[in-house]
């Protein structure tokens, strides 16, 4: 959500850097877009609601002065996307300009103050506070950076702020506190954004900023403070091993379809992860009493996959959560013996974050599986895994997920090792078979394109379909779902074929298409039921089928082909590829850009 960006530098100008920058972060999901320069002691704003191409082509934003600047997309949460709620935010001067990422649950209380000590607010946001409030600091005769200190002070809630002014005009400040800032450091240029891929284009060296820390920034220094100690912390980069090739399309029409394509090399690199990364995890799951599985959205259908691997393979019966909901289901019925494994992507989620903070609370271990070094669950997490996927800019999860499934696929074999549940042969047939799961991958994927463009061509216009499986294949049949929902806005069901019966069934008439994911496991025959049941109304039965499966071929109206013999704890890896294929087909069919589909963003920061 919001993309921010900032950088100075020390010659040349930075415009068109920023906006490219920005491009860079529009995955993130976003509403409006602005950007401003200093340059000769004057301010140079552009911003205005709309994607930045369109914004760019009515104000050019490339044609602006000055070796300094910030820019942001704003994720509208107080206040309607408009040319005025668009940031950067100014105080009355006009000569301190702010971006910010976040939410300021105070501001009311804030905003009533500056008014009555004369303040002219331009915007309904939340946002516009800050700069008044530094500007009142600033005129006691403070720093920017101490009068951003002094505003930290007052403002409550989730933020990641980035400010700059006239009177300093070779400095950017931020801080955060719940909301991600990264900072690239380069010879003679230095950098902030809320996302690496911003940034790599120039620079592979990363300096974290961590909640509670501020950042002033120069053409060749960045120093590093918490907010309540004036002392300069040393920190030192980390390389970042993602090239900005990664982050562009190479040729594919979309990012969604470059990463579909990119998951058996996904999978590939998570398998090369240090034994010692999945030794650690397993010996804080091995140990504790209660182990939850947590986790939002596509990573939530690899947690509930993950717990169809632990069940089978270690014994142990995880429960997974929803992190949103963890704190009001299990109340305060924690403790130190209880584990978490969180599951993000993006190590951003506020819902998941805020799970484990209040999990922490009462001593809760919690290993993380992540795509994003430094990302904040790394921080909060006790052990991280960290997947390897590369940057994923589709807002649509594809091969995050496969590296996701593939993290607990390592896992679950590493706490079985330990538990003993299934005999040692067993398990490094099991780890055989996941090594295998690239070519497999691949292979599904070059099958199962046309297949999945071709029935998009006939049910692009289909009102509503039922996604069913049993099994592990629940969360197989959820995540398809999840997918054509978020990109091609087709209503889309994912239940248990088990369940079905009992109300959903009452949908199903003549031409509802009904998609089965069936592997040959053993829920195969009471499947066979369910799709018979389905067809008896009159369903359109879509099934997603092992290549020598002929009887299931013969009872569906349309297959798609997976080789036969994926081990059962690992079938969604293969199950989900034709369904993410689908719905990517779908959107494109429907004329939608499946890379940044309407009212989402890549990652969640608000609760
Ligand atoms: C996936 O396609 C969605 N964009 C969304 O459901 C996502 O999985 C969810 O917001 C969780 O994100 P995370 O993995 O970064 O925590
Ligand atoms: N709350 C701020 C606004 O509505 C910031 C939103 C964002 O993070 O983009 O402008």
């Amino acid at each position: 959500m919001c993309g921010i960006i900032g950088v100075v530098q020390e010659r040349g100008e930075v415009a068109s850097f920023l906006h490219q920058a920005l491009k860079r972060l529009e995955y993130r999901g976003y509403d409006s877009v602005g950007v401003t320069t200093i340059s000769n002691g004057e301010i140079h704003v552009k911003k205005d609601k709309g994607k930045i191409e369109e914004v760019h082509r009515k104000l050019n934003l490339d044609d602006m002065p000055g070796s300094i600047g910030i820019g942001h997309t704003r994720w509208a949460t107080h206040g309607i996307p408009s040319l005025f709620n668009s940031h950067p935010h100014f105080d009355c001067s006009g000569k301190i300009a702010v971006v910010h990422n976040g939410v300021i649950d105070n501001f009311m209380e804030l905003r009533k103050e500056l008014a009555e000590k004369g303040h002219h607010f331009e915007s309904e946001t939340d946002t516009e506070v800050i700069p008044h409030m530094l500007e009142d600091a600033m005129k006691t005769g403070m720093d920017l950076e101490d009068a951003l200190r002094l505003v930290t002070d007052r403002i409550e809630g989730t933020y990641a702020i980035v400010a700059m002014s006239t009177s300093d005009p070779e400095k950017i400040v931020c801080t955060r506190d719940g909301n991600p800032l990264v900072i690239g450091q380069k010879q003679g240029a230095n950098y902030v954004s809320s996302d690496i891929p911003a940034f790599l284009p120039m620079t592979n060296d990363m300096i974290l900023l961590l909640d509670g820390e501020i950042a002033s920034i120069t053409p060749d220094d960045v120093k590093i403070e918490k907010l309540d100690k004036r002392a300069r912390i040393e920190r030192e980069p980390i390389k970042i091993s993602w090239t900005a090739d990664q982050a562009q399309k190479s040729g594919y029409p979309h990012f969604m379809l470059k990463e579909i394509h990119e998951q058996p090399d996904a999978i590939r690199n998570t398998l090369r992860l240090r034994a010692e990364v999945i030794e650690e995890a397993a010996e804080i799951v091995k140990s504790c009493d209660r182990v939850y599985l947590l986790a939002m959205g596509t990573s939530g259908h690899a947690a509930i996959s993950g717990r169809h691997m632990f069940t089978s393979l270690t014994g142990i019966v995880p429960t997974f959560e929803l992190a949103s909901d963890f704190s009001d289901t299990v109340c305060d019925a924690l403790s130190e013996k209880d584990c978490i494994i969180a599951i993000t992507q993006s190590g951003e989620t506020t819902d998941t974050i805020s799970a484990i903070k209040y999990a922490k609370r009462f001593g809760v271990k919690v290993v993380a599986i992540t795509n994003v070094v430094g990302s904040s669950v790394t921080r909060l997490a006790d052990h991280t895994i960290i997947t390897q996927a590369g940057p994923e800019i589709g807002v649509a999860a594809t091969k995050t997920f496969m590296v996701q499934l593939t993290a607990l696929g390592l896992l679950v074999l590493a706490v079985g090792e330990k538990s003993g549940h299934r005999k040692r042969e067993a398990l490094q047939k099991k780890r055989a078979a996941l090594e295998t799961m690239p070519s497999i991958i691949s292979e599904i994927i070059s099958r199962n394109e046309e297949p999945a463009r071709r029935l998009a061509q006939m049910l692009y216009d289909a009102p509503s379909l039922l996604f069913l499986g049993r099994g592990i294949s629940i969360a197989t049949a959820e995540e398809g779902a999840l997918k054509l929902k978020e990109i091609a806005y087709n209503h889309a069901e994912a239940y248990s074929a088990g369940e079905s019966k009992h109300g959903p069934i009452a949908l199903v008439q003549d031409g509802y298409p009904v998609i089965f994911v069936a592997p040959k496991d053993e829920t195969r025959n009471r499947l066979i039921g369910n799709i018979m049941e389905m067809k008896a109304r009159g369903a359109r039965i879509v099934a997603v089928i092992e290549r020598n499966d002929e009887e299931l071929r013969t009872l569906s109206d349309d297959v798609f082909i997976v080789p036969e013999s994926v081990e059962p704890e690992f079938s969604t890896m293969a199950f989900v590829v034709p369904l993410q294929l689908f719905s990517y087909y779908m959107a494109v069919k429907k004329g939608y850009d499946p890379d940044k589909p309407r009212n989402l963003a890549k990652s969640v920061t608000v609760l």
